[in-house]
């Protein structure tokens, strides 16, 4: 029995079955407050899950900046609006110089239709390329590519291993180049390669630079280009970059973004050179009602402002090192531990059975996230098997806040060993 038995059956009879909730306890939060969720009786606790909120729960800048924004005018983008172009003019400056126009839509899952769409319709080609476990979004052509979420792929999908730097190191490449050359048999040609920058739900992967170089290299001779889905990587997760494709030292011809782009507030886009838009634009044209409104954009502002102001990259990367050697640390204590990997406050900790078989640890994971949530320490799991520990706090992570989360995950380790 959880302890919001009466919420939950409520919840399942007015919404149905495909929503899910996190945790055997479910979470019922009622505050945010920077790293901090809390629950009605004051209980709180360490936010180490949601990248969303990524400069803090309810950052006041930019709660400042919706109510402002809010309470003078929130239209759509067919009027003139500088707020928009102003955003436009900051992000652009974070891409390379040949990423030169932006599409402003509500969600990541939107982004990725209209990059789709649009690399369908300049190459002429169909086939979308994507990783076996990749999780993309949620509209029709989306769900198509994304098997994490469904086992309905599309006929015009193709998927190939994940770069899975713990147990096949640079096999990828060759599930890859397979699937190309059966194409070319079948007369068939890319439209696009799409890959997250950390590849979060295969299992988070951050290959070496050379073998994404090569496998872009093999898509656009091929006929297709490249999207680099950046919803979960970009702004300044990987502390190393602002962006994740730019550890790969790779041209993108178009990028996605959201999630973190307006700290919970439904803003996302694409990123992308100005001839796919223009040669796209003369035939078709794309409004989306509330993607890029006024109040939107004030708070996508205000969140860049706030990762300049308050250094996020830098301390991204700072907190990322530290919590690489708390991990290292466990991972000296504890044979569950398989292999830690990760950029920033990106991080994978992937739980196996043994250090002799490295099976997948699937139902251990399961028992370290609901015992670390109990512990009051949010976080999840990933990949297909759902045995890699998910460590993606808010940037605003402090040298406390990592050594509370690694601490934590030892006294929960040392339970569960002794259990
Ligand atoms: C890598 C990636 N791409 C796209 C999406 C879809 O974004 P949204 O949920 O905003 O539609 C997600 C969401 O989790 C994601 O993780």
């Amino acid at each position: 029995m959880t302890d919001h038995a009466e919420l939950i059956q409520r919840r399942q009879r007015l919404l149905g079955k495909s929503y899910r909730l996190f945790y055997q306890n479910p979470l019922y939060p009622v505050k945010g407050d920077g790293v901090w969720l809390y629950e009605a009786d004051g209980k709180r606790y360490l936010d180490a899950y949601n990248n969303v909120v990524s400069v803090g729960h309810c950052h006041p800048k930019v709660v400042e900046a919706i109510c402002a924004q809010a309470s003078q005018l929130n239209t759509h983008t067919r009027y003139l609006h500088d707020t928009l172009l102003d955003y436009a003019e900051r992000l652009l400056a974070t891409f390379p110089a040949h990423l030169n126009n932006l599409t402003m839509t509500c969600s990541g899952s939107e982004a990725n239709d209209l990059a789709l769409r649009i690399a369908r319709d300049v190459t002429g080609n169909s086939i979308a390329l994507v990783t076996r476990w990749a999780y993309h979004g949620t509209t029709s052509s989306i769900a198509e590519i994304s098997p994490s979420l469904s086992i309905n792929i599309g006929k015009d999908v193709r998927l190939f291993d994940a770069p899975d730097t713990f147990r096949d190191k640079g096999q990828w490449l060759a599930s890859l180049r397979q699937t190309l050359d059966e194409l070319s048999v079948q007369g068939l040609k890319p439209a696009a390669l799409i890959m997250d920058g950390v590849f979060s739900s295969d299992g988070i992967f951050i290959p070496p630079a050379e073998e994404i170089q090569q496998a872009v290299d093999w898509v656009r001779q091929a006929g297709g280009i490249y999207i680099a889905d950046e919803v979960q990587s970009g702004f300044a997760r990987t502390g190393n970059h602002f962006w994740g494709f730019e550890a790969y030292q790779v041209k993108p011809d178009m990028v996605t973004i959201g999630k973190p782009m307006g700290n919970g507030h439904p803003v996302a886009g694409l990123v992308a050179r100005s001839d796919l838009l223009d040669q796209f634009g003369e035939k078709q044209r794309y409004f989306n009602t509330f993607g890029g409104n006024p109040v939107s954009c004030a708070a996508a502002n205000a969140v860049l402002d706030v990762i300049e102001s308050e250094q996020l990259q830098i301390n991204a990367q700072r907190q990322g090192l530290r919590l690489r050697r708390n991990l290292d640390q466990l991972a000296g204590h504890y044979d569950c531990i398989g292999d830690i990997r990760g950029s920033g406050l990106f991080y994978g900790v992937e739980l196996v059975k043994d250090c002799e078989s490295f099976a997948p640890a699937t139902e251990l994971a399961s028992v370290v996230v609901n015992a670390m949530r109990d512990a009051g320490v949010l976080m999840s799991a990933t990949g297909p098997k759902a045995n890699v520990l998910k460590i993606r706090p808010p940037l605003v992570f402090t040298e406390a806040h990592v050594d509370l989360l690694t601490d934590t995950l030892d006294k929960v380790l040392e339970n569960v060993q002794t259990a």
